[in-house]
């Protein structure tokens, strides 16, 4: 019997992540259906149950519902609970564990596109759910500073307090000179950037939108104009992510570059 796995999220329509899955499980010849399920916050608990009661064996979970998963999953890993975020639900006989991918995603996309983070002075623009879910896995690569910028600092500054060696500041006051800045604000999709100085990019700095689209993004247009050398936009992301969740559902580890989705 086909195994099945789903992506719930609201709006859903645009998620990219049923192609991806669908290439892995292509790929790795694995028994699988994959498809995306709109669900509103308020239905999100009968949802879960009426696809597992159909025998659903995993789930995604995307916006507005992470913090929703994190509070109806039975186990958490270290991850999610780091994240305070679920991405990822893995169904077991008794019990639903959520996991987080988003952090890994990201670190492991700059790494096969060899940007390094050890010894390097990183930025994140943004304090919301997207950042801290990468917080713990960028200080894992060991950073020379991690530092968070907000347009609200009191966010920036509750991040502070639960993470060790990170720094934190609005955005007006942020210091200058970082080798990778990554923007997990949702500027870009309103095709505006956040009002930070330009100063913050080193000679050679690498820009990272978390945000993706057809085109280059608004913080990557500005990012190029203000310095930095290279920039790339969230979807690699999505892409590691993906196979960081096909990995913890099915155990094998699908290959990324025959992936053209
Ligand atoms: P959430 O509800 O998860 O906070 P959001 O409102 O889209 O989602 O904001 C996500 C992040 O983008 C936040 O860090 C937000 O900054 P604030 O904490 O100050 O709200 C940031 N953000 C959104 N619009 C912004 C803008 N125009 N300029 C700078 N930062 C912005």
């Amino acid at each position: 019997m086909t195994d099945l796995y789903a992506v719930m999220g609201d709006p859903i329509e645009h998620s990219r992540s049923p192609k991806i899955h669908a290439a892995f499980a292509k790929q790795t010849q694995q028994d699988m259906s994959y498809e995306k399920i709109h669900v509103p916050l308020d239905q999100f608990k009968s949802a879960i149950k009426k696809f597992r009661t159909a025998g659903g064996m995993g789930l995604n979970i995307t916006l507005p519902l992470k913090t929703a998963a994190f509070e109806l999953c039975d186990k958490l890993t270290s991850r999610a609970l780091q994240a305070g975020a679920v991405n990822t639900i893995i169904f077991h006989s008794n019990y639903l564990l959520g996991d987080n991918t988003d952090g890994i995603g990201l670190v492991n996309d700059l790494k096969h596109k060899d940007v390094t983070l050890k010894n390097k002075r990183i930025l994140i623009i943004g304090a919301s759910g997207a950042a801290r879910g990468v917080i713990q896995p960028i200080l894992d690569e060991s950073p020379d500073v991690l530092h968070i910028a907000n347009r609200t600092k009191r966010k920036a500054d509750i991040l502070y307090e639960q993470f060790q060696n990170i720094t934190a500041s609005s955005l007006s006051d942020c210091p200058e000179n970082f080798d990778v800045v990554i923007n997990a604000t949702s500027t870009s999709l309103q095709n505006t950037v956040p009002e930070i100085k330009k100063t913050i990019f080193e000679k050679n700095a690498c820009a990272y939108d978390m945000v993706y689209g057809d085109k280059q993004t608004s913080f990557q247009r500005w990012a190029i104009e203000n310095g930095a050398k290279k920039t790339f936009d969230g979807f690699g992301m999505l892409v590691e992510q993906a196979a960081e969740s096909f990995f913890l559902w099915r155990g094998v580890r699908p290959s990324l570059d025959v992936l053209q989705v």
